[in-house]
């Protein structure tokens, strides 16, 4: 069983012991404003293969990097004036930028997936100050066991990774609720690996500029982490259900009419005044809630593709999308 500290009651002991075990190598269970991250020295080499084991993830897909603020990301990454923008715009917060990794900056490249890039984001609230504290970079994916579903609280990593890690901070739920949206700047063009937290148009908004997304298989080397099935709770998943049947949960948004509702197994609302950020904050835990009742099949009604929605809608997909 994995200690749990809650930060809110006690930050500093959360900062100490937090402090400490990363010091050993050993990666924590960290709370950020997107998802819990499964955090680690990203300058520890064993650190970061402690990672890979825990989540049982193929080292071929390159781990985010978390920094306190833009100056220290500046030791690690080269900035384009573009990047710097958004950078300036958005961190702390649920972006992610893609940069030209400075050479020798101590990042391991087991982190990056020996690719010349690394990912970067500086969170909001008590991970950017556990990271301030510590002093170097935390490398750290979601909080789950590879290709399921991300957790959204500290019960969540408790109930996948708790045998397998010693400590858990928690802040309870995350506020965003779905991972940090990816961007990459190539040659002027800003692309979006990810569709995530932060809504595509806003950083349209900041740069002036628009957005290209990738439609159909990236390419692996592109964003190794998107692979097609992923999110994947235990039951199957439906999407744009207008119906219900009596072996299936239903997720729906907003409170549209669906045929037999009276029949589902549970019937949960994302958002029943439709609102994607609050839809895209109960994700997760609705996902794991619909599963635990053992219903064969999720069904979600549909959801906008808009703002939030787009990222919601690339969760949705890939937790319904064939598996390996
Ligand atoms: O909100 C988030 O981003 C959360 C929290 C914990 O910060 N982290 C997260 O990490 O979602 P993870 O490992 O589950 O997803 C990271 C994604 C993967 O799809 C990976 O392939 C991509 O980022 N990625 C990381 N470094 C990259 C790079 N240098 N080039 C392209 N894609 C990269
Ligand atoms: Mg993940």
């Amino acid at each position: 069983m994995a200690r749990h500290i809650d930060i809110l009651e006690h930050p500093q002991t959360a900062i100490e012991v937090a402090s400490a075990t990363l010091a050993e190598g050993l990666p924590i269970g960290l709370p950020t404003e997107t998802v819990y991250g499964l955090a680690a020295d990203a300058t520890n080499p064993a650190a970061i293969t402690r990672i890979y084991e825990t989540k049982g993830r193929p080292r071929f897909n390159p781990l985010i990097c978390h920094m306190s603020d833009l100056a220290m990301a500046e030791r690690y990454a080269i900035f384009d004036p573009i990047s710097r923008k958004l950078a300036e715009a958005f961190w702390p917060g649920p972006l992610t930028l893609v940069l030209p990794l400075r050479p020798e900056s101590g990042i391991h490249p087991l982190a990056t997936a020996g690719l010349d890039t690394v990912g970067i984001r500086v969170p909001q609230g008590f991970a950017g100050e556990l990271i301030r504290a510590f002093g170097k970079p935390l490398a750290a994916p979601s909080a789950n066991t590879s290709g399921k579903i991300s957790a959204t609280s500290a019960d969540h990593v408790d109930d996948d990774l708790g045998e397998r890690i010693t400590l858990i901070l928690d802040a309870g739920a995350s506020v965003v609720g779905v991972e940090s949206t990816i961007v990459k700047v190539e040659d002027g063009e800003l692309r979006l690996l990810r569709p995530g937290g932060l809504a595509a148009r806003e950083i349209e908004r900041v740069a002036g500029k628009a957005v290209k997304r990738k439609r159909g298989a990236a390419p692996a080397i592109e964003a190794p982490g998107m692979l097609a099935s992923h999110y994947a709770p235990g039951a199957a998943v439906r999407l744009d259900a207008t119906d219900v049947s009596p072996d299936e949960a239903l997720i729906r948004f907003g409170t549209p009419e669906i045929a037999g509702i009276g029949n589902a197994v549970a019937v949960l609302d994302l958002s029943p005044s439709g609102d994607l950020s609050e839809a895209a904050a109960n994700l997760f835990d609705f996902m794991k809630r619909a599963d635990a009742t053992g219903a064969v099949t999720i069904a979600f009604s549909h959801i906008p593709d808009e703002g939030l929605g787009e990222a919601i809608n690339d969760r949705l997909r890939r937790a319904a999308a064939p598996r390996a």
